[in-house]
């Protein structure tokens, strides 16, 4: 029977995160003697660290509001894994094709705990080396419900810097980063008076969350993964021309190479997935004349006073961006020709830049009062309230970014080294893009920028690479 302790150490937040992982795949080109030695040395003193990762996730299955940290209970070993691939896969052939998903769906790559149906109690932490020839895949498993996607990044480059046997160790793990209950402490809960609605960065689920839901856990053949990439010079190109546009009207705002690659991508899925009224004169409603996104917002600094940078329980808020589809789907069809030296024309700089300052105005509505909201709303929540979801409702498009995670820049000392890809593996259904860590100059001889994985029905896929931004300012480095 496991014993359970400490119900506080999950935040409300923490509670309200999807009920599986957070995983990634990363890819080294070593063939060191020591690379089992050298992790396992490195993960016993993660774990010394933050000794929760040898813990699990419980579920109460009668009131899924129940969701508590086991006590510790697992060993090192139970958590790390290994498995000899060098038969099959190779690591020159997997960076020669940009590290196509597919590789990565070998049997046993990932830890299989951490693929569901899942146990109850489920474990935090799960890590599987797959040695292949000439290189090792590494796939880290942390349970969502403990961490965010900043909170795994902060995970890796602890176990990195106990990695580096050099004692050039540059992470020293501060016991703050761990402690839950920061988020309700840091903004002082007993101060204000719960709001009685409900605040505007959550929803209670309705029939369209539940049938996203279920529509995720169908696994119909015929999805196709695309790794797409998106140079920085591209995109500082359009975030300069959006931003003199900006100007040029006499507005005050601007916005971020994020939001021009979430403008292309949001424009680029909506072409993906447009259905065409059968005629001009089919009357639409005014939902059928938009298109919300939602996109997840890291709240660790968007606080007067922040929270730790590294904190790694699970803090970020889910924002919703809404545009007419009029405007997207003008802006991702071919438009008139261009000039040899032009990147975009004017009309399609107007088009992007106004895409782009919705999406900018939504993450500035993500503020100290409005975090504040959710979190004093969540904290009070009774038990038979019914489920709750992050964000404001979205039309089921959500484009998440990973590229601040700075996987690539993290050294695992001189048996590891640094990584050269970082991977999920090939996704069995829909999966909206996902930008993944940026890659510096360098990585795999290629230039700055930023890679995507994407996973629709393959005809989806197929108009996606077809539109106008991603033919434009992508590459379509691999498909899987
Ligand atoms: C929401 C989010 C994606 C936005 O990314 P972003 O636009 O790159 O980040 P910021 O809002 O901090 O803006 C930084 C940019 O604004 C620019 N900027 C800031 N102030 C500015 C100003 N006054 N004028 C002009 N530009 C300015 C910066 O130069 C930078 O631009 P760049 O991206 O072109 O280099 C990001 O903040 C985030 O939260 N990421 C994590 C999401 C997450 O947690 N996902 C996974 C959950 S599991």
């Amino acid at each position: 029977m496991t014993n359970l302790i400490n119900m506080t150490v999950l935040s409300p937040l923490d509670k309200l995160m999807p009920r599986g992982y957070i995983r990634q795949m990363l890819s080294f080109p070593t063939t060191h003697s020591n690379i089992s030695h050298v992790l396992k040395a490195g993960l016993a003193k993660l774990v010394a660290d933050i000794p929760y990762l040898l813990s699990a996730v419980v579920i109460n299955e009668e009131n899924h509001h129940y969701i508590l940290l086991a006590e510790p209970y697992q060993t090192v070993d139970d958590l790390y894994s290994e498995q000899d691939c060098s038969d099959t896969v190779n690591y020159t052939v997997m960076r020669e094709e940009h590290f196509p998903p597919s590789m990565f769906s070998g049997p046993g790559m990932t830890p299989p705990e951490t693929q569901p149906p899942f146990s109850n109690p489920t474990p935090v932490f799960r890590a599987r080396v797959s040695f292949v020839q000439g290189g090792i895949v590494l796939c880290v498993a942390v349970h969502h419900c403990t961490t965010d996607i900043t909170g795994f990044g902060v995970i890796l480059k602890t176990w990195a810097s106990h990695c580096q046997t050099n004692g050039s160790t540059t992470t020293i793990f501060d016991p703050m980063w761990m402690d839950h209950s920061i988020l309700l402490k840091h903004y002082d809960m007993n101060m204000r008076k719960v709001p009685s609605g409900i605040p505007k960065l959550l929803h209670i689920r309705g029939p369209d969350d539940h049938a996203r839901l279920a529509n995720s856990r169908l696994y119909p053949d015929g999805f196709t993964t695309d790794i797409l990439f998106f140079p920085q010079k591209t995109l500082q190109t359009l975030k300069h021309a959006v931003n003199e546009h900006i100007t040029s009207q006499g507005v005050t705002g601007w916005v971020s190479t994020g939001d021009i690659i979430t403008a292309l991508l949001w424009s680029a899925i909506l072409v993906a997935e447009h259905e065409w009224p059968a005629s001009e004169e089919t009357p639409r409603t005014q939902e059928e004349k938009s298109s919300t996104i939602g996109f997840p917002v890291n709240i660790r600094l968007r606080a007067n006073a922040p929270l730790p940078s590294d904190y790694i329980g699970a803090a970020f808020v889910m924002a919703a961006a809404m545009s007419a589809r009029d405007d997207l789907i003008s802006f991702a069809m071919p438009g008139s020709p261009l000039g040899d030296d032009e990147l975009i024309g004017s009309n399609s700089i107007g088009k992007l830049a106004k895409i782009a300052s919705t999406i900018r105005i939504s993450l500035r509505q993500v503020d100290e009062k409005s975090i504040q909201d959710a979190l004093e709303y969540l904290n009070a929540a009774p038990d038979d309230h019914p489920p709750i979801t992050l964000g404001p409702r979205h039309d089921s498009i959500s484009i998440v970014s990973w590229a601040d995670q700075a996987a690539y820049e993290i050294d695992w000392g001189e048996a590891i080294g640094k990584c050269d890809a970082v991977r999920l593996p090939k996704l069995r259904g829909k999966r909206y893009p996902i930008i993944l860590p940026r890659s510096p100059a360098g990585i795999n001889d290629g230039e700055e920028g930023l890679e995507v994985i994407v996973s629709l029905e393959k005809q989806a896929l197929e108009k996606f690479e077809q539109s106008w931004p991603i033919r434009r300012f992508a590459i379509v480095r691999c498909s899987s």
